[in-house]
């Protein structure tokens, strides 16, 4: 379903692998919501994917905060929305009152394509200017 293009590139070695990883966790969660798995197995995989969000989420922001990016503040808000939002699902969904469905896979999908795509990108010129690779 998602599939990695090298327009979703930082050029930063260490977050694309991880953007990359992002990618593989959400087609996972895909294929087994497709497949029909239960909850159980499916609840395994959507917390793999926001564990991994959030290590991801605290590498970015380390090299941001490291190197001063001037969009550090607005880019961590916008890692904390999602964390939120994908919390407050987790929370719902482990109480029964949500379901992994397509809504789910667009937000997941909206997430990557949107933030990837765009805000990462601008730090990917900035810390590269600093030296990082
Ligand atoms: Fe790659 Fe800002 O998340």
């Amino acid at each position: 379903m998602f599939v990695w293009n090298d327009k979703y590139r930082v050029h930063i070695w260490q977050i694309d692998n991880q953007h990359q990883r992002l990618f593989d966790l959400v087609n996972q969660l895909h294929e087994a919501m497709q497949a029909g798995k239960g909850k159980e197995i499916l609840g395994k995989v959507l917390q793999e994917l926001i564990a991994y969000t959030h290590t991801h989420f605290v590498t970015e922001e380390n090299l941001m905060s490291k190197y001063e990016f001037p969009n550090f503040v607005e880019h961590k808000k916008a890692h904390d929305a999602l964390i939120k939002q994908v919390g407050d699902f987790q929370q719902k969904y482990r109480n029964g009152n949500a379901f992994i469905t397509l809504d789910l896979m667009k937000i997941l999908e909206n997430w990557l394509v949107t933030h990837i795509e765009g805000v990462d990108q601008v730090y990917g010129p900035f810390l590269i200017g600093k030296g990082v690779k």
